[in-house]
């Protein structure tokens, strides 16, 4: 067959046209407000609260058989925990297919901290204090997740936790706004790249909107009784970063604020998401959050706990049905709008469009076992982990250890548990990839080292009959390392504790393994803080390395034996005991500020007033010295600029990174000020000897604060500049800011 030039070119054209453009075009904002209009006017009530409707899957990353019904009568808008490219294309083909209107489904899940690669838990990426390792991580978890046919993450987990009682400290950066923020925006980035519609990016959710950590008490889904300036200053920060930053979602929390759940709150969801941010993608509701307003004592019914939401702005309900089963008596007796129940879907469908789900809305199945768990991905989460954790003390260079030692004692439940580093949130994570720290020690040392294991006891429970096999093993052995710390249950969702102590027996494996007097280590595998005072006055050299990701006992093991110098820094305030919490780094001065000399001042009569480890704190196997404060003006104007510069010199053998870290204080000022409030941070790698000026910024950004009616100001007077490798070991430098 003969075929001309002429129709091979307009063949071209037009496939150009139907193929290339459509996808791209989709994207373009006007293209996406058409579209989604057009679509809106063709829905019949029915569809449009099918839109509103998320529900669960049957476990296993399995879809329900009964959904595909709902699906194929436009009634189900999205899936939460199905996954796998196979499964999800099914039910696709069904909605795409066999639906009226061809609506494509949104298949969301928690890709928290990886999909099937595992990276540490946020609280230990957070210590890092590099955000790029956060995006880049994000990134990872994006492509293997939208391979598995996920297109939406309920993530990132941007909460500020100041109680570590509270399990899902575990899940967030930590107590402070500033670097919750950064690693916001960062997550953000990670997750959805410029354009969340690409072939490794999934849209994200920033969650849970808000103040869900400041449960009180710690005990998860508590109510929360905050002030408008505490939300203004703490919790909503990284909330607006991750919106700047143009996240798709947004998850209303479980939590009442000031007695209006926030799942039915008009003044967080409308007022200032949308009115103030801008923000124009969807929230969905936590897990029947919506019908949890008859607990709360909101609502008296579905019925009403669906009006109550949807006015206040949650657009889609997840796992509870209220918004379908009682949107149409709603909109009859004019308690719900045609406006607000269009306006919810308009967002949802805006997502959907801005995905480029329509165009595309089923995953290639073949890429799926190829892009989990690549080469590339797993050395990506052995670097992210060794650069997460923390040396909380190294006594007389205990650390780093020789890796030709004669023997060693591997001891501890946590030793070889491939669990427990995957945290909670663990993703499609798979136990039999994790790399234990037994087998990342065994790894690093050299052929003659004889590396002894004994479990010694179990992170629960009361038995000490492994104590004696443990001794014995320390005794035979020229060094201990002793792992204990927290299982993956201990932290995350619904595991708040009354105590901040080693669980179960573990504090006197320790205790015992100290008493042979071998050099012991002890490497902690957690996910809060933890009062571990005892282990602190006593062991010489203890690592914080947190839940550490598929590639944990690697990176631990890079550390121990020298190969990776930390430098990794607290998120979070370590309580010396659980009394002593909340306890945080950016707290008012009070009139009576403690003083150990004075009784009628603010502190306890039986402990210190100060944390075990304060916020930014962690050491390093070489050491630097932070010297010479510079600021360019001694006076700025209110909205003006001030560059604060200091010198970071490297004065011990190894090279090694500091986080620089800048706080600031309003000195005087119409309301109290934090005494410090982290304002800058930079993580600096320097060789032994080498020097560098490292240089901030302040603006008006910064040196703001919410005034009493409300209004961010920057107020004349004196600012104290602070800057230091934590927030207690500081220099110091002033400047004013003019009337
Ligand atoms: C409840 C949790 O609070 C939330 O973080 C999570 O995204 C949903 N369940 C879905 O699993």
């Amino acid at each position: 067959m003969k075929i001309r030039l002429p129709f091979i070119l307009l063949f071209a054209v037009v496939s150009f046209f139907l193929f290339v453009t459509p996808a791209s075009q989709s994207q373009n904002p006007r293209n996406v407000e058409q579209r989604v209009n057009a679509l809106l006017a063709q829905m019949t009530l029915e569809e449009k609260l099918g839109q509103l409707q998320q529900l669960d899957g049957e476990g296993n990353g399995n879809f329900r058989p009964e959904h595909l019904d709902l699906i194929r009568k436009g009634l189900l808008g999205s899936t939460l925990n199905v996954r796998g490219a196979q499964r999800t294309n099914q039910v696709q083909r069904v909605a795409v297919n066999e639906s009226r209107l061809k609506i494509p489904v949104l298949f969301g899940f928690d890709v928290i901290h990886g999909y099937r690669t595992i990276f540490p838990i946020p609280l230990g990426e957070a210590s890092s204090w590099d955000p790029s390792l956060a995006e880049h991580s994000a990134a990872v978890a994006a492509q293997e997740a939208n391979n598995a046919g996920l297109r939406w993450t309920f993530a990132p987990m941007v909460d500020i936790a100041r109680d570590p009682r509270w399990g899902r400290i575990s899940e967030g950066a930590g107590e402070d706004p500033f670097l919750g923020a950064a690693f916001a925006r960062a997550r953000v980035r990670g997750f959805q790249g410029n354009d969340y519609s690409a072939a490794d990016k999934i849209v994200s959710c920033a969650k849970h909107f808000v103040a869900y950590g400041a449960a009180e008490g710690g005990r998860d889904y508590n109510t929360t009784d905050l002030s408008e300036n505490t939300l203004r200053e703490i919790y909503f920060p990284p909330f607006k970063a991750a919106v700047d930053a143009g996240v798709g979602t947004l998850m209303s929390s479980f939590n009442a604020i000031n007695g209006v759940p926030a799942s039915a709150n008009p003044f967080t969801l409308t007022k200032v998401l949308r009115q103030e941010w801008k923000f124009d993608g969807f929230v969905v509701s936590d897990y029947t959050a919506v019908k949890e307003l008859i607990n709360h004592g909101v609502a008296a019914n579905e019925e009403e706990a669906a009006a109550a939401a949807l006015n206040a702005g949650v657009d889609m309900e997840m796992v509870s049905r209220s918004f379908n089963q009682f949107g149409p008596q709603l909109l009859k007796q004019k308690k719900l709008s045609t406006a607000t129940i269009d306006e919810a879907v308009r967002r949802i469908l805006r997502i959907k469009f801005r995905l480029g789900l329509f165009d595309n809305p089923y995953t290639d199945e073949s890429r799926e076992p190829t892009s989990l768990l690549r080469p590339e991905s797993i050395r990506l989460a052995r670097e992210i982990a060794g650069r997460s954790m923390v040396l909380l003390k190294n006594d007389r260079e205990a650390l780093p250890l020789r890796k030709d030692l004669g023997s060693m004692a591997v001891i501890g439940p946590l030793a070889d548990d491939r669990r427990a580093p995957l945290g909670w949130w663990a993703g499609d994570g798979k136990p039999e990839n994790t790399v234990t720290p037994l087998a990342g020690i065994k790894e690093k040392v050299s052929a003659q080292t004889k590396v002894g294991y004994a479990k010694g006891c179990d992170v629960t429970g009361n038995s000490t009959a492994g104590f004696q096999e443990a001794v014995d093993l320390a005794k035979a052995s020229d060094v201990a390392i002793v792992f204990v710390g927290e299982i993956a249950d201990m932290v995350g969702e619904a595991a708040s504790h009354a105590s901040l102590d080693l669980p179960g027996r573990q504090m006197e494996l320790v205790q015992a393994i100290h008493a042979t007097g071998k050099p012991t280590i002890v490497v902690l595998v957690n996910g809060r803080p933890m009062s571990v005072s005892w282990i602190v006055d006593n062991v010489p050299a203890i690592l914080e390395s947190w839940m550490g990701g598929t590639q944990s006992g690697n990176a631990i093991a890079d550390i121990l034996f020298g190969d990776v110098n930390p430098g990794a820094k607290l998120p979070v305030s370590f309580p010396r005991t659980v009394g002593q919490v909340p306890i945080y780094y950016n707290h008012m001065n009070t009139g009576r500020p403690p003083d150990a000399g004075n009784r009628y001042n603010s502190k306890y009569f039986d402990v210190p007033w100060t944390p075990l480890f304060p916020f930014g704190y962690g050491l390093s196997y070489t050491t630097f010295k932070i010297s010479n404060l510079q600021l360019s003006a001694p006076r700025i104007s209110a909205n003006g600029r001030v560059t604060v510069s200091v010198e970071v010199e490297n004065t011990g053998k190894r090279a090694g990174d500091e986080v620089v870290q800048l706080y600031i204080r309003d000195l005087v000022a119409t309301m109290t000020r934090p005494v410090k409030e982290l304002k800058g941070f930079q993580r600096v790698s320097l060789q032994p000897g080498e020097k560098r000026r490292v240089e901030f910024v302040l603006g008006p950004e910064h040196l703001g604060f919410w005034n009493r009616e409300m209004k961010y100001v920057v107020e004349p007077g004196e600012f104290r500049v602070m800057v230091g490798a934590n927030s207690v070991d500081v220099i110091e430098g002033t400047f004013q800011v003019n009337q």
